[in-house]
């Protein structure tokens, strides 16, 4: 039994599969591709949307320090990111690197768990880019009732100024502190997010007929992204307040993650959404023309330049608007508006976010039918997931499977539960993906690497630490959704992937063939 849960791939094989010239896909992409490519699926809801909820909710301006600390863990796991997609350049990320290091069982763990990471994310930054689409057409005079662009149950108040805000554990204080009764302002309770259901929806379809996003059209979000991301950076400076940002670590108002050093250390984990997407880079090395050294470079100088942005929007949003009123869909949009001055900014702001969104949820919606697929081909999960359809040439399948529990998740749960989900579930990758470069230090020393991982075991250790240390600020039911995914993900695999391995097939095949 335990022989085949650590039944492993061959890392030879795996490399000799990557360079099969029929099997490879063009090596066409150069460091500078791959860095934008990283850059356009990092910068998305966690910083449009998250950075003010996190504030709002549990780091105040402190949430500058949050993304300090996370991009240091996301740095030393990028780094083992970086050796594992130079010595194994295939797509299908953690799930392929953990087939070849840990065994099938902990493969079909992270497979699993990846499903956390793009199916929640498409969902999650749907969610935010509804938020932004909504406050848009509010602007041009198109209202959308509030019920039907919120999550089911949420509670939502009207306030002059921030407008429709989600109720949170700080509201009630600050409205009062600033002499208003929350009773007498408007409130109502969500039913459903109609955009993000939409947008979803939208992006199925396109991916179903096939029309891939070129990497030219990547290249023209990422520009628009960062130029809106630098021109609120470079205007909001100058309207930062020393008043909103005292005291800057909020004092906790009891218990763990409410504001305190104990609120910085949630709200990384919360904000480390906002960095997830650099390991997308290693899903290209394939195509990359120097796999070796440009995926290295992708991860690392993707992971950097959005570091120091982000850092930078954190301090110039806590220091325009009090965290308190922050805990909004559409937060920077929110930040732009006490920017009285700079008011043509706010519909560029808006404009670029809901492009920037469409193009993260474009390509989580694409990167997870395919570890399907991949997991498929390896026998876990069953053939319809690798179906390809006859016209289009997609896994038409196992995209409208992904679509339809894309919408449900989006339309129905708000974005910090969803966002919460996608943290814990990639903290747990990232784990397990740094638990595995250590060891394979020991286990295969020989192993080509094109990229070493430096100060091994003290990088790997540090990435395993702050990811924990992450996971264990979240919030206990985080915990205990991630605990019931992960036996859900048990269940199938004893029910079913345990019996339909082709790895353990084609071994006992081989097997039979040398005792004859
Ligand atoms: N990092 C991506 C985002 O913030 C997932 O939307």
């Amino acid at each position: 039994m335990i022989n085949k849960l650590l039944a492993r791939k061959s890392i030879d094989k795996l490399v000799l599969q990557s360079n099969d010239k029929n099997r490879s896909l063009k090596k066409i992409l150069g460091p500078a591709d791959i860095v934008l490519l990283g850059i356009g699926c990092i910068i998305g809801a966690g910083i449009f949307v998250l950075t003010g909820q996190a504030a709002a909710q549990y780091a105040g301006p402190g949430i500058v320090l949050s993304f300090v600390l996370s991009a240091v863990g996301c740095a030393f796991a990028g780094l083992c990111y970086a050796e594992f997609a130079a010595m194994i350049p295939l797509s299908g990320s953690a799930y392929t690197y953990s087939y070849a290091t840990m065994g099938e069982f902990l493969a079909w763990i992270i497979g699993w768990d990846l499903i956390l990471e793009y199916l929640f994310a498409a969902s999650s930054v749907a969610v935010g880019w509804s938020g932004y689409v909504v406050s848009f057409l509010a602007d041009i005079g198109l209202n959308i009732p509030p019920e039907f662009c919120n999550a089911t149950g949420a509670r939502l108040v009207q306030i002059p100024g921030p407008g429709w805000t989600s109720i949170g554990a700080g509201t009630v204080s600050a409205l009062s502190e600033s002499g208003i009764d929350i009773s007498t302002l408007p409130q109502v309770t969500g039913v459903f997010n109609f955009p993000a259901l939409l947008i979803i929806a939208l992006c199925t379809f396109i991916l179903v007929i096939g029309i891939r996003e070129s990497s030219k059209v990547n290249n023209i979000i990422v520009f628009i992204k960062l130029t809106v991301v630098l021109l609120f950076i470079a205007i909001g400076i100058k309207y930062v307040k020393p008043e909103n940002l005292t005291p800057f670590i909020p004092q906790n108002i009891g218990g763990f993650g409410n504001f305190g050093w104990s609120g910085i250390l949630r709200g990384a984990g919360v904000v480390f959404f906002a960095y997830i997407g650099f390991d997308a880079v290693s899903t290209v090395a394939q195509e990359a023309k120097k796999p070796q050294r440009d995926i290295p470079i992708g991860i690392l100088v993707s992971l950097g330049v959005c570091a120091v942005l982000y850092i930078a929007v954190a301090f110039v949003l806590t220091g325009i608007v009090k965290y308190t009123f922050l805990n909004v869909p559409d937060p920077i949009a929110v930040g732009v508006d006490v920017m009285g001055t700079a008011a043509w900014l706010k519909p560029l702001i808006k404009i670029g976010a809901v492009a920037g969104l469409s193009s993260v949820i474009l390509v989580m919606l694409l990167a997870q039918p395919r570890i399907f697929f991949a997991m498929a081909n390896d026998g876990l999960l069953p053939p319809v997931f690798r179906k390809v359809h006859k016209k289009f040439q997609t896994p038409h399948l196992t995209t409208v499977i992904t679509g339809g529990a894309a919408m449900i998740l989006a339309g129905f749960l708000p974005i910090g539960v969803l966002g919460e989900m996608v943290s814990i579930g990639t903290l747990l990758a990232f784990t397990l993906v740094c638990f595995g470069i250590w060891r394979l230090r020991h286990t295969q020393p020989n192993t080509p690497r094109p990229f070493k991982t430096p100060w091994v075991p003290f990088v790997p250790i540090m990435g395993i630490f702050i990811c924990l240390a992450q996971m264990f600020s979240l919030p206990m039911m985080t915990w205990l959704r991630l605990i019931i995914w992960l036996a859900i993900g048990f269940l199938i695999y004893f029910l079913y992937g345990i019996k339909h391995s082709v790895l353990r097939e084609t071994e006992k095949v081989s097997r039979a063939k040398y005792q004859l």
